[in-house]
């Protein structure tokens, strides 16, 4: 093959990773020299407000959300993928080379739920969105998963009182914590 047909080929594949972003196929397969990930995870509808997923969080389909790294001296954004997630509100993210000494983390971007569209912004559902994109702390797999992410509810179902019951936990000590 010429070398130009070489670079149409080679541009025509990163066309086509970025394209299909999110469907991601299996078929791709990692190239020797560049590692690739794949960046999983969920996304719920929260009904219970509660941050931590319980039998009435509903998987949201069709919900935006961003993968970003920040350079951690500078704080530069060093990389940013979207996607979307699936019908049972899984989305999965290609992520093109190593990122061991950036700061990762999941953004969620846009709910699909009209009455279920609060991002919590506690330090804690901040910190469980951080994800580490490297292979070299010793793991070779190539899959990360991501902590579930939550849109919350604009009020909490009634129905969540049981659930916070079946948990030996009380709405009020969770809204304190
Ligand atoms: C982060 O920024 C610093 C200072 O601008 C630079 O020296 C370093 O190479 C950057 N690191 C990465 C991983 O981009």
């Amino acid at each position: 093959m010429t070398k130009s047909g070489e670079i149409i080929l080679i541009v025509s594949a990163v066309c086509l990773f970025s394209l299909f972003g999110v469907i991601q196929a299996e078929a791709e397969a990692p190239t020797q020299t560049q590692t690739q990930f794949h960046v999983e995870g969920k996304v719920y509808c929260d009904f219970c407000r509660a941050l931590f997923e319980n039998r009435l969080s509903k998987p949201m389909p069709d919900a935006k959300v961003r993968l970003q790294c920040r350079n951690q001296t500078d704080d530069t954004v060093t990389l940013t993928v979207e996607g979307q997630t699936d019908e049972r509100g899984v989305y999965s993210l290609l992520v093109e080379r190593d990122h061991e000494d950036e700061i990762c983390e999941m953004i969620l971007m846009k709910s699909s739920m009209d009455d279920c569209t609060e991002i919590p912004n506690e330090g804690h559902a901040k910190e469980s969105a951080r994800i580490t994109i490297t292979n070299n702390n010793g793991m070779s797999e190539t899959t990360r998963h991501a902590n579930p992410l939550f849109f919350l509810k604009k009020e909490a179902s009634p129905e969540c009182d049981e659930v916070f019951k079946e948990l030996e936990l009380l709405p009020e000590e969770i809204n304190k914590s």
